[in-house]
C-alpha cells in the first residue's frame, strides 16, 4: 500500500499576520554598505515586496550609505536590477514608480567624520521632504570589523537618540557573524552598548524570520495536542538537519576562516534548537520569548574532551557529483587554501539537562554539498511497548515521528502505524502530510518589518548570542588545540562516515530526506 498523503494547503499569512498598519511609525531604513551584495540580493528586494504587501510605513525612505560612486538614480537602477534577478515577485511597472522614489544614496567613508555630517544633513534633508520624523533604522550590512567604526561615527555626528526619549527612535540591525568566538562576540557586544541600548539593538539570525522556525512557537504553544508528548517521557530523540547542495561559492574569504560550526552551528541550528526545546514562555512579548530561549542554551551540557572527540565530528567536502553535474573540492574552491582544514560540515550530539528534557540526545548536522538543500526536524517517539503488534522482535514497528520541513517544501508529517487493507494484520507507516503554500515571505521581509515596527522577539539578546558561543567554545578550543585534516566527504553525499558512525554507537541512524 502507497502511504497516504492528506495535502492540506495554508496560507501562511493567514497564521501569521504581518503587523497591523497602524503600528507603523515613519522612517528612513539607512544602509550602511547600501551597495553591497546584501542589499542587492536581499534587502532591497524584501523591502520591495513589503511594499507591494502595503507594509511599510506611508512616510518612508531608504537611503543607502558606502563608497560607491552612486547617486539616486544610479541607485535606484541598482535596486531594480536586486529586485530583477532577486525578488520573489517580479517588478510591476506601477507599483516601482511608487518604489523608486523612497531609495536614495548618500556616498561617504565609514572612517570619515565630515561624511557622517552629509550623512545627517541628507537624512534632516529626507525627513522634511518625506515626513520621516527623525526615526532612524541603521542597517549594518558591513563587516564585523565596521561595527564599532560605524557606531562611533552615528555617535560623534549626534546621530543617536537615547532610547529612553521614545521619539524620534534609532534602532540597528547587525548581521551574523557576531564575532568568530566567545570573547569576540562579547567585545562586538561591548562596543555596541557602548553607543546603544539594548533595546535598540536588533540582532539577526535569519532563521529566526523563516515562517517554519517561527511558526514553530505557533504549532507547540498553539494546540492542544502536541505539548504533552513534548517531554522526555514520550520523545526518543531529535535531529536537526540543515543541508545545503550549494558549495561555498564566492565566500570563501568569509568562510575559509569561520567554517560550518561557527557559521551554521552556533546560530541556526541553536537557534532553532531553542525553538524546538523550549518552555512555553510566560507571554508572547519579545523579552519572554528571549528569556525562554536563553533557558534552553544554559541548560545544554557543557561538552566535554571526550564528548568532543566521539560526538563532534567535522568533515570538508571533496570531488563529486551534485545534482548529475560534477563540482570541485572545497580545497580546489576560489580563495579557499589549498590545505584547508577548515570543517565544511558538522554533526554533533548534544544534551538538555533539564526536567523536560533529561535523558533526551539531539543530534544536530549541518554541511555544504550534500545531495540537497533540505532543513528538517525530526522528532522521534519512544515506540509502544514489545506486545501486541510490536511483538515480533525480528520486525519491530517504526516509531512515530513528527517532521518539520523549514525548507523547501515547507510543512510538517507525522508518521503514524496504519493496516494495509486487506483480510492479513499487515501494518505499514503512512504519513499524515501537510504543505504550506510556497509563495511564503522571505525571513528578510518578516525581520525588516520587525524592525521597522520596533518587535525584538526574533532578534537575538546579547545574552543569547554570548550563551551560544559558549557552548560552542569548547570545541573551537579543542580543534585549535589538535588541528587536523577533516575527513573528506565525497560532494553529493551526506556526509563523513564518521558521522554515520557517531549516532550508530547510540544505535540510531540520520533520517534519509
Ligand atoms: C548563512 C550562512 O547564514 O546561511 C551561509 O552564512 C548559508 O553559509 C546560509 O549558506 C543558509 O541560509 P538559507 O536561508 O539558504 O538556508
Amino acid at each position: 500500500m502507497a502511504a497516504t498523503a492528506n495535502r492540506t494547503p495554508v496560507d501562511l499569512n493567514h497564521l501569521h499576520p504581518l503587523k497591523e498598519r497602524n503600528q507603523y511609525d515613519p522612517c528612513i531604513v539607512v544602509i550602511f554598505g547600501g551597495a553591497g551584495d546584501l542589499s542587492h540580493r536581499k534587502l532591497i528586494p524584501a523591502l520591495y515586496n513589503l511594499s507591494l504587501d502595503g507594509e511599510l510605513p506611508d512616510k518612508f525612505a531608504i537611503l543607502g550609505f558606502s563608497m560607491e560612486d552612486l547617486d539616486d538614480e544610479k541607485y535606484r537602477a541598482f535596486a531594480l536590477s536586486g529586485i530583477e534577478q532577486f525578488s520573489r515577485r517580479k517588478v510591476e511597472k506601477e507599483h516601482w514608480a511608487k518604489f523608486a522614489p523612497m531609495l536614495h544614496f548618500n556616498r561617504g567613508s565609514f572612517t570619515e567624520a565630515a561624511d557622517y555630517q552629509n550623512l545627517r544633513r541628507r537624512c534632516e534633508a529626507i525627513d522634511a521632504e518625506r515626513g520621516t520624523e527623525g526615526n532612524r533604522a541603521y542597517y549594518f550590512a558591513i563587516p564585523p570589523a565596521f561595527i564599532d567604526t560605524c557606531s562611533e561615527g552615528l555617535t560623534a555626528a549626534g546621530m543617536i537618540h537615547p532610547h529612553e526619549k521614545e521619539h524620534p527612535f534609532t534602532r540597528v540591525v547587525v548581521e551574523k557573524p557576531i564575532g568568530s568566538d566567545l570573547a569576540s562576540a562579547s567585545e562586538i557586544n561591548a562596543e555596541l552598548a557602548r553607543h546603544f541600548d539594548e533595546g535598540q539593538i536588533f540582532r539577526i539570525d535569519h532563521y529566526l524570520g523563516k515562517e517554519t522556525v517561527e511558526n514553530l512557537m505557533v504549532l507547540r504553544f498553539a494546540n492542544a495536542i502536541f505539548e504533552p508528548i513534548w517531554t522526555a517521557r514520550f520523545v526518543d530523540h531529535v535531529q536537526i538537519t540543515v543541508a545545503e547542495a550549494e558549495g561555498v561559492g564566492t565566500r570563501a574569504a568569509y568562510y575559509d576562516h569561520a567554517g560550518a560550526l561557527r557559521d551554521m552551528v552556533q546560530s541556526h541550528l541553536l537557534q532553532t534548537l531553542c525553538m524546538i526545546a523550549t518552555e512555553p514562555p510566560n507571554t508572547t512579548g519579545a523579552e519572554s520569548m528571549r528569556d525562554a530561549k536563553l533557558d534552553v542554551l544554559r541548560a545544554l551540557r557543557p561538552l566535554g574532551d571526550e564528548d568532543i572527540e566521539k560526538r563532534v565530528v567535522r568533515g570538508q567536502y571533496g570531488e563529486g557529483l551534485i545534482g548529475g553535474a560534477a563540482v570541485k573540492s572545497y580545497r580546489a574552491e576560489e580563495h579557499v587554501a589549498p590545505d584547508s582544514q577548515i570543517e565544511t560540515f558538522v554533526a554533533l550530539r548534544c544534551w538538555i539537562d533539564n526536567w523536560r528534557w533529561a535523558g533526551v540526545p539531539f543530534y544536530l548536522r549541518t554541511g555544504k554539498r550534500l545531495p540537497k538543500r533540505s532543513s528538517e526536524i525530526a522528532i522521534y517517539f519512544n515506540n509502544v511497548p514489545r506486545i501486541l503488534y510490536n511483538a515480533n522482535p525480528r520486525a519491530p514497528l517504526a516509531p512515530n515521528m513528527l517532521t518539520i520541513r523549514i525548507q523547501p517544501d515547507e510543512g510538517l508529517a507525522l508518521h503514524i502505524m496504519s493496516k494495509v487493507p486487506g483480510s492479513a494484520t499487515k501494518l505499514q507507516q503512512v504519513k499524515v502530510d501537510f504543505h504550506y503554500v510556497t509563495s511564503t515571505p522571505e525571513a528578510y521581509e518578516t525581520l525588516l518589518n520587525d524592525v521597522i515596527v520596533g518587535d525584538q522577539t526574533l532578534f537575538m539578546r546579547r545574552d543569547t548570542v554570548e550563551e551560544a558561543w559558549k557552548f560552542v567554545q569548547p570545541i573551537l578550543d579543542a580543534w585549535e588545540q589538535s588541528p587536523m585534516d577533516p575527513p573528506i566527504y565525497a560532494a553529493g553525499s551526506w556526509g563523513p562516515l564518521e558521522a554515520a558512525l557517531m549516532i550508530a554507537a547510540d544505535g540510531r541512524t540520520w533520517r534519509t530526506l
